[in-house]
């Protein structure tokens, strides 16, 4: 399985500490929060993890590379040495592609279709702005679940207030499992209004995509906010196969703004600080 990330967003909501630091730099923990969304993929199974970028983020690129000066730096510093390796580790497992516009979700995601659209499996979808707490990650569950679907493309879900649905995709479904978490997706739509909206099942920051979905987005027409969304495409999917869609158990912190930034640091943080 191989993985997409992306982060090209330029951290509007963020500012101005995003002025200078791209926001998936900002630090959870000890670490920048993307690294945690790395490592989420990597555990989830992916052997390779594409971030969509935009060249002035250079500092992304900087971060997951090899250093010379630091592994002279921390030649005695042994745990500080354990942590350069292991991001060393992570970026090996990295490749980088731009994007040049900021033209939606959809089309970030098409960036990468030179390197994914050939893959046989689904590819691993995870927005750079959202960290999810719980294990096995949303990721590894929604893996397991394509798994037992015959390789079916699975959408993370959470239920949210029906006073927020505009704020989301919005599925429909129907239960496909006891567990009262797993739906056949039988349609999908942005950001749709209060009255318009088929439930208050929200797509929430993870996705696993069949490879199609490149395909599909190469002919998207702009949607919501002239943008080209993702969302129209996995409606379209819906057409072509079959598509689940995953309740997560676990909690997804929007850290693309300082409220939901602050609230991930108090889950998330403890993790890594003694
Ligand atoms: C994006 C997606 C939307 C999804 C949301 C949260 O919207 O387009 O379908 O529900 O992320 O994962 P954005 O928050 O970028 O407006």
């Amino acid at each position: 399985m191989k993985a997409l990330i992306p982060a090209a967003g330029y951290g509007t909501r963020f500012f101005p500490a995003t002025k200078c630091v791209p926001k998936e730099l900002l630090p959870v923990g000890n670490k920048p929060a993307i690294q945690w969304i790395v490592e989420e993929a990597i555990e989830a199974g992916a052997e390779e993890v594409v971030i969509v970028t935009s060249p002035e983020k250079q500092i992304l690129r900087d971060y997951f590379s090899e250093s010379s000066l630091w592994h002279t730096r921390l030649a005695k510093k042994e745990e500080a040495m354990r942590e350069l390796t292991r991001v060393e580790e992570l970026s090996r497992k990295i490749r980088f592609v731009d994007q040049l516009e900021q033209r939606g979700l959809g089309h970030a995601v098409l960036q990468a279709a030179s390197l994914l659209r050939d893959e046989k499996d689904p590819v691993l979808i995870l927005l750079g702005d959202a960290l999810v707490g719980g294990h096995p990650s949303a990721s590894a569950e929604m893996a397991a679940l394509s798994l037992r679907c015959a390789n079916a493309s699975v959408v993370g879900l959470e239920l949210v207030p029906e006073e927020k649905v505009s704020r989301y995709g919005i599925i429909a479904g129907v239960p496909s499992a006891e567990d009262g978490r797993t739906f056949g997706i039988t349609d999908i739509v942005e950001k749709p209004k209060r009255e318009e909206a088929p439930s208050n099942l929200a797509v929430a920051g993870r996705y696993l995509l069949s490879p199609r979905i490149f395909e599909l987005l190469e002919t998207q027409r702009p949607g919501v906010g002239g943008e080209i969304q993702l969302t129209d495409a996995i409606q379209k999917l819906l057409g072509l196969e079959p598509v689940y869609g995953y309740l997560y158990p676990g909690k997804r912190f929007d850290i693309g703004n300082p409220e939901g930034y602050l609230i991930c640091l108090q889950e998330f943080a403890p993790r890594t600080v003694q």
